[in-house]
């Protein structure tokens, strides 16, 4: 059996991910790929109770490691009992925000430093994903686009906790040029589209 492909998209809330995710997801699905689409935190039944947990904006006073350990542990149930499984049978795994997450946001975002890291090392145990598409839109655009939405307890933070996860983000970038593809997200969503789809079909002819 080949293996397939594991794929995570990140950015700062309302970079529009999940649209770009949606238009991949038909992409590869119209060449015949088997797609399990995911997100975190969540992604399996447990995983999405501590997303619940997680998000509650009554949960004001979670401190900030505790937050930590829980979106490690939502993804320490979703790569053994989804992402793995679905690679390693074949099929192309999308999912909606990964590690990367947790080192901008708990990393950068709460100053919990590089802890983030380890922790995640443990919840991951190397299962690292093929390609990730790092989103970027400029700070406004992005609490422009999320203004009227119910935010969940993440996304009540303040604009200086969203200037630090975006610093994250862009040093994630620098640290693993590799993995990660910086995305210009404030063009057309076409254009966007097919840039992300000429890197996957890199990916699959194994050029990179
Ligand atoms: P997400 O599901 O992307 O939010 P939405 O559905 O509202 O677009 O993620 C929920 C929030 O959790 C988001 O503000 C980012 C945050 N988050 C972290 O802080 N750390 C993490 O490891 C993950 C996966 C998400």
């Amino acid at each position: 059996m080949k293996r397939g492909y594991f794929i995570s998209f990140e950015g700062v809330d309302g970079s529009g991910k999940s649209t770009q995710i949606e238009l991949l997801k038909d992409l590869l699905e119209s060449r015949g790929y088997e797609v399990v689409l995911t997100r975190e935190p969540g992604g399996t039944e447990i995983g999405e109770k501590i997303r619940d947990i997680i998000l509650d904006p009554s949960n004001s006073g979670m401190d900030h490691m505790t937050e930590a350990l829980l979106y490690a542990a939502s993804r320490a149930q979703h790569v053994r009992q989804v992402i793995a499984p679905a690679v390693e049978s074949g099929k192309v795994v999308i999912c909606d925000r990964f590690v990367d997450s947790s080192i901008a946001y708990q990393g950068y975002g709460r100053e919990l430093g590089k802890c983030v890291e380890d922790i995640n090392r443990y919840a991951v145990s190397g299962y690292m994903p093929d390609m990730t598409f790092l989103m970027k839109v400029n700070l406004n655009v992005g609490s422009d686009r999320i203004k009227g939405r119910r935010r969940d307890r993440i996304e009540m933070e303040d604009k200086d906790f969203y200037s630090r996860v975006y610093e994250g983000y862009e040093m994630i970038q620098r640290d693993f040029p590799d993995r990660i593809i910086g995305i210009d997200a404030s063009g057309e969503i076409d254009v966007i589209g097919s840039t992300i789809t000429d890197h996957v079909q890199r990916l699959m002819e194994g050029k990179r």
